[in-house]
């Protein structure tokens, strides 16, 4: 088990990972592959309810923080071809599942989904309706660009019957605008949203950045008063994620541009605590929501799940991944398929799957997996909780956080009988506790982002 340091400068640029899956992404292996994932699915019990995760891995121009799977590109032929192969998995994966599954919520993500002609959207809404057994109340998530948007595109996704609309806005300032490669006016927002509100929409996220270059505490303030004036239902407030070992395109960023560990951090909370004084409420580590948001319900019950999208009150027993570098989770593990475009299709043609690798769970992963879950949701854990679900297979976990109470992060964490509570100061640093329940952490060459 890990130690966690105690200077606050050591704990804010400590690197931890962001804790969506457990065992995290970078240890996946090539020994699960697509035949363990053709069996996988077609285990999958009748009655099962399964989540749908669309990946679009292309945008007109990179931004140049960009965390995720994507790329640039002014043609649309290779948009084109991509579809083609998009509904091709679709249409494998779906008659692979069993009679008596049924799809709960869909997500389209990328990159940019809105990069589809309105064309291409009602195309692949009405081959998703057609593959899958759709609940009727399913709810239907989409990430959206805002920038370029038409009125036609936006026609597309309230017919294919849209019901949550998240925004990438990251900073109003011009300065950060520029540092970050991504122009995008308060006004064309604005009017973006509106129109989704006029066509129905409820639900509407906004992603927000801190710890972006030449960010001041000022500028994040003013960029959250903008975006608190369009009262979104929930508001993602990451911190930038700087890693051009991974990124290489966030080299573009100027390192001198980027705030001090405590500059970043203050801007954090103060963010979180104008937000809170809006009356959002604190969802994990970087939501918030409307108090009657179901987020916050979901939160408020204890019922919160964390999953490759961020938080989520999705309960689903399963995700299916679709699209490069799309993750899923079954409940024997998880699968990802090939990450660049070229490979996605090569792997279409020579076998039925794109996988290229995923992580069958032993029996102290899942204990494992449930308790970092419950920290990054809830910030406590109930010990009594493990033992009662998982039995013996939770002993080696329950003496972990015995030992992370009794290390030197008292300031993190107290433990009152079976409880291990993430204090209020601790909050900022959970990835930090988690990362010493992680029986995998430190092992193998990933690295990391800032843990704050
Ligand atoms: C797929 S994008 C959202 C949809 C659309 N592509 C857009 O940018 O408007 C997902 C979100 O991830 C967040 N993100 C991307 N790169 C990040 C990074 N390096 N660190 C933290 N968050 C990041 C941004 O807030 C972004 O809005
Ligand atoms: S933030 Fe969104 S628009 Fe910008 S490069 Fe990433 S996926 Fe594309």
């Amino acid at each position: 088990m890990s130690r966690m340091k105690t200077g606050l400068i050591d704990r804010l640029t400590a690197a931890a990972p962001r804790y969506t899956s457990y065992p995290t992404a970078p240890h996946f292996h090539a020994g699960v592959d697509d035949r363990t994932y053709a069996g996988w699915l077609t285990a999958l019990a009748p009655g099962t309810s399964v989540s749908l995760y669309l990946h679009i891995p292309f945008c007109d121009t990179l931004c140049w923080f960009c965390g995720c799977h994507t790329k640039a590109t002014r043609h649309y032929a290779p948009i084109a071809s991509y579809l083609r192969l998009l509904h091709e998995e679709i249409a494998r994966v779906a008659s692979m599942l069993p009679p008596g599954v049924t799809v709960r919520q869909i997500h389209w993500g990328g990159g940019s989904p809105t990069i589809l002609t309105a064309e291409d959207i009602s195309a692949l809404a009405t081959a998703i309706r057609g593959a899958f057994p759709l609940d009727a109340r399913a709810e239907f998530a989409v990430e959206i660009d805002p920038r370029g948007l038409s009125h036609a595109q936006i026609k597309a996704l309230l017919d294919a019957g849209l019901t949550r609309a998240s925004f990438g806005v990251q900073d109003f300032d011009p300065d950060v605008q520029q540092a970050i490669n991504r122009v995008q006016s308060f006004e064309l927002t604005r009017a973006v949203i509106d129109t989704f509100r006029l066509g129905g929409i409820g639900s509407i996220n906004v992603d927000v950045l801190y710890g972006l270059p030449r960010q001041s505490t000022i500028a994040l303030t003013k960029t959250l008063l903008k975006v608190l004036s369009l009262e979104p239902e929930r508001i993602a407030l990451f911190g930038y994620a700087h890693v051009p070992w991974l990124k290489k395109h966030q080299a573009m960023i100027e390192e001198t541009d980027l705030p001090h560990p405590m500059e970043r951090f203050r801007g954090a909370q103060l963010a979180a605590e104008l937000l809170s004084a809006f009356g959002y409420q604190r969802i994990g580590i970087d939501h918030f929501a409307k108090p009657d948001d179901s987020l916050s319900t979901a939160a408020r019950a204890g019922q919160l799940r964390r999953n490759f999208q961020g938080y989520t009150d999705d309960d689903c027993e399963a995700v299916i991944g679709l699209g490069a570098s799309a993750i899923s989770r079954l409940p024997q593990g998880y699968v990802q398929n090939a990450v660049p475009v070229s490979e996605y299709g090569q792997l279409l043609n020579e076998r039925v799957l794109p996988v290229t690798r995923g992580f069958e769970l032993g029996a102290e992963d899942r204990v494992r997996a449930h308790a970092i879950e419950r920290l990054m949701c809830d910030f406590r854990l109930n010990a009594g909780d493990l033992r009662a679900r998982f039995g013996a297979d939770a002993d080696a976990v329950m003496a972990d956080t015995e030992k992370i109470a009794e290390s030197d992060c008292r300031d993190l964490v107290v433990k009152e009988g079976d409880m291990l509570w993430v204090t209020e100061e601790g909050r900022p640093f959970v990835r930090l506790v988690c990362a010493a329940l992680d029986g995998y952490f430190g092992h193998g060459a990933a690295r990391h982002s800032h843990a704050v």
